[in-house]
């Protein structure tokens, strides 16, 4: 049977349709939802991730305000900038691009964004709040995941779902999400890391497969069973002459030979990417409901 392509951009114009409608209501109520990005430094993908943010932001209608420091700021100042809008009245949620340059402590960063405009849902207290199964904010990618596969009728439910990479913004939070005893979750997880003996062990028993390991060609053919749905995660720059940038964008799955193994799967780009930033901005329209 044919490989299904699963389609992010897709099912995230389907969303932004939804938030732009929530917009509209808001709007009539004199509330326009407003998102502060705060990027630290040059980092080109991170460059591009926070564009990408704020183009979606003025799409949707969304006062977006992005903060560009320099790579060596302060830890103080970095924090006195998250204080200012802490406190601003007009701004709804607040993103701090990671990663930080190594001379800032990124806990203490990430704490202290108010737990009402954490809309990454990455303060201590949310992540809290999703491992007690009363999530508020869902960090993004894995509330975007779990899209992805409701939208196409991969339910988790009862089904095994292996994750390749424990990081904090998207294994960790999502096996949370996955455990959950509610519908549209309640899956049995695994959560394989650097740390894994024979990856492809666990990896052969998924019906379900995202793989987060930030490595292109970390799960290969060999390493899947038939028939089953690919998540990929991975965002990785390969050399590439014949492209005007020099470089092309894959995943951390072998696209090529596991889609032959495949029911589904994502591609990148175009798969989990565009799923990752609409969540931002529903998270950033739900601040702005219940904030006000
Ligand atoms: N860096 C990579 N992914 C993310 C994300 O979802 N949020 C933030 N703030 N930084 C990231």
């Amino acid at each position: 049977m044919a490989v299904t392509l699963i389609d992010g951009k897709a099912v995230a114009n389907k969303i932004k349709v939804e938030l732009h409608n929530r917009i509209t209501l808001l709007k009539q109520r004199g509330i326009v939802p407003g998102l502060a990005v705060i990027l630290v430094g040059e980092d080109p993908a991170s460059q591009v991730y926070v564009n990408m943010k704020q183009k979606t932001c003025d799409e949707l209608g969304i006062h977006s305000e992005t903060t560009r420091l320099p790579a060596d700021i302060s830890q103080a100042e970095l924090l006195r900038q998250i204080d200012r809008f802490n406190s601003a009245k007009d701004i709804h949620g607040i993103l701090v691009q990671l990663p930080l340059p190594k001379h800032i402590d990124t806990e203490t960063v990430i704490a202290r964004i108010s737990v009402d405009k954490d809309v990454d849902g990455f303060n201590p207290y949310n992540v809290g709040k999703l491992m007690v199964g009363k999530p508020r904010y869902v960090p993004c990618t894995p509330a975007g995941i779990l899209e992805l596969l409701h939208h196409y009728g991969f339910y988790p439910d009862g089904k095994h779902v292996v994750i390749v990479g424990r990081s904090n913004i998207v294994g960790k939070p999502l096996a949370n999400l996955l455990l959950q005893k509610t519908k549209g979750c309640n899956a049995t997880v695994t959560i394989c890391h650097t740390g894994t003996t024979d990856l492809g062990y666990f990896t052969s028993q998924a019906e379900i497969l995202v793989v987060a390991a930030g490595r292109p060609g970390a799960v290969t053919a060999e390493m899947v069973k038939e028939g089953v749905v690919v998540i990929d995660v991975g965002v990785n720059r390969v050399a590439d002459s014949s492209t005007t940038k020099g470089y092309r964008l894959v995943g951390d799955v072998d696209f090529n030979s596991v889609s032959q193994k495949a029911k589904a799967i994502t591609p990148v780009p175009g798969g989990v990417g565009p799923m990752t930033i609409v969540m931002l901005m529903k998270n950033t329209v739900i601040a702005a409901e219940t904030l006000n």
